[in-house]
């Protein structure tokens, strides 16, 4: 009934998926869009195979970072020339962090919240180690305790990897522009899922990968978003040869490029970032609030299903409840959650397992259903009336978990 009811219950065929399969893992690689296999195809075989170099200029390679980064800003409430794809989300943070201290010269404080994705808190360990600044952990609820006129930054990330929680961006960015610092956010479990609006949330920086929610494929190329009003003064400490006001003038020493420019470093992976490209088209038409609502509807039905049907099977729920504060996905604990990940994927719904007890289910809102998330349910159940999560064949660690 809800599925057919839903607004965009035709967004799904815009994706290529297997039949047979729940996918719940959105918010780790996406889904490939149906248009991607062609689309790479013709770059392949027609733009490299064919044209070669001279599709630098032939097929406008050269602006791609920009062009794309224009369509992830409609998605994340920031102007076309505020956002460019280029680099990792790791190498990004490190860019934008540095750039951001530099900004505020004379404070010597980054904070960032301590269960934030790995990568961020080492980043921000190793930018605070090179500018020789104290970087100090607290979580969102406790940042008044640690903001003062010390602080130059504060990252976080939009949603929690592992609870699925959503972070009030707007009063967190007014809190830290209120103490004089600025603020950075991660958004690579929001974007694409959430309704983020950047400028009218008053944020500074902000990066995000473009292979979870946006669909861009394995390993497709981060972003960057640099609010236009440090445009003029931000300064990227990786001075790479595309980042250049005149890259083809090959001068010996480096000018920063115009604003968002100025964040390129190297030479952009040119099939993943004309791959991701091809797969944005599947937000065509949508607005984020309709996106978000889906999302919402598909959360809040998983959340009611657990508790009358997981809960009394050794499940508890660390999402939380409330709608504003909670991202795309569901978590649950449960004291076997590697082998009920691996009996899962066993049974054909595709979810991850998050150290040490965590059952993490991705409900992209473009392409998973109410039936989704209805038979994830029933099979979770299933398998633990079976006991298949304490089979030893589901406790063989893959290198990926
Ligand atoms: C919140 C968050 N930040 C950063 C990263 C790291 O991204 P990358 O591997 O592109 O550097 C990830 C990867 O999953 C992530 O989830």
């Amino acid at each position: 009934m809800l599925d057919a009811t839903d607004r965009l219950a035709h967004v799904r065929a815009r994706f290529a998926l297997p039949e047979d399969i729940v996918y719940l893992d959105g918010n780790s690689l996406g889904a490939m869009g149906s248009a991607v296999p062609d689309a790479v195809r013709e770059v392949v075989a027609d733009q490299w195979g064919r044209d070669l170099i001279t599709s630098w200029n032939a097929h406008d390679w050269w602006h791609a970072p920009r062009r794309v980064g224009a369509r992830i800003a409609r998605l994340v409430g920031a102007a076309d020339d505020e956002v460019v794809v280029a680099d990792s989300t790791s190498v990004n943070l490190f860019k934008v962090l540095v750039a951001a201290a530099r900004l505020r010269p004379g404070r010597s404080t980054l904070v960032i919240e301590p269960g934030n994705f790995p990568a961020d808190l080492y980043i921000a360990d190793s930018v605070a180690d090179l500018l020789a600044m104290r970087l100090v952990k607290v979580e969102p609820a406790d940042l008044g305790s640690v903001l003062d006129s010390d602080v130059a930054a504060v990252a976080f990330s939009h949603v929690d990897y592992r609870t699925g929680r959503a972070h009030d961006v707007p009063s967190v960015t007014a809190a830290t522009h209120a103490s004089g610092a600025l603020s950075v956010w991660d958004l690579s479990h929001s974007a694409g899922a959430l309704d983020v609006r950047l400028n009218e949330w008053d944020v500074d920086f902000a990066v995000g990968c473009s292979y979870k929610y946006l669909n861009g494929g394995p390993g497709a190329p981060a972003y960057v978003m640099a609010s236009r009003r440090h445009h003029t003064a931000m300064r990227s400490p990786l001075m790479g040869w595309t980042g250049h006001a005149r890259p083809f003038a090959m001068e010996s020493s480096y000018e920063p490029g115009p604003g968002i420019d100025g964040m390129r470093c190297g030479t952009p992976p040119m099939l993943s970032l004309l791959a991701l490209e091809v797969a944005l088209a599947a937000f065509d038409e949508l607005s984020m609030a309709e996106v978000r609502a889906r999302s919402l509807s598909l959360t809040r039905l998983f959340l009611s299903l657990a508790d009358s049907v997981l809960a009394s099977r050794g499940f508890a729920v660390v999402t939380p409840r409330p709608d504003e504060e909670r991202g795309s996905q569901v978590s649950l604990t449960h004291p076997s959650a590697y082998g009920v990940v691996q009996a899962l994927i066993a049974r054909g719904v595709i979810g991850d397992f998050r150290a040490p007890d965590i059952v993490r289910l991705g409900l992209a809102p473009l392409y998973v259903r109410h039936v989704d998330v209805v038979a994830t349910v029933e099979q979770l159940a299933a398998l633990v009336d079976a006991g298949e999560e304490r089979e030893p064949r589901y406790h063989a660690r893959a290198t990926v978990t």
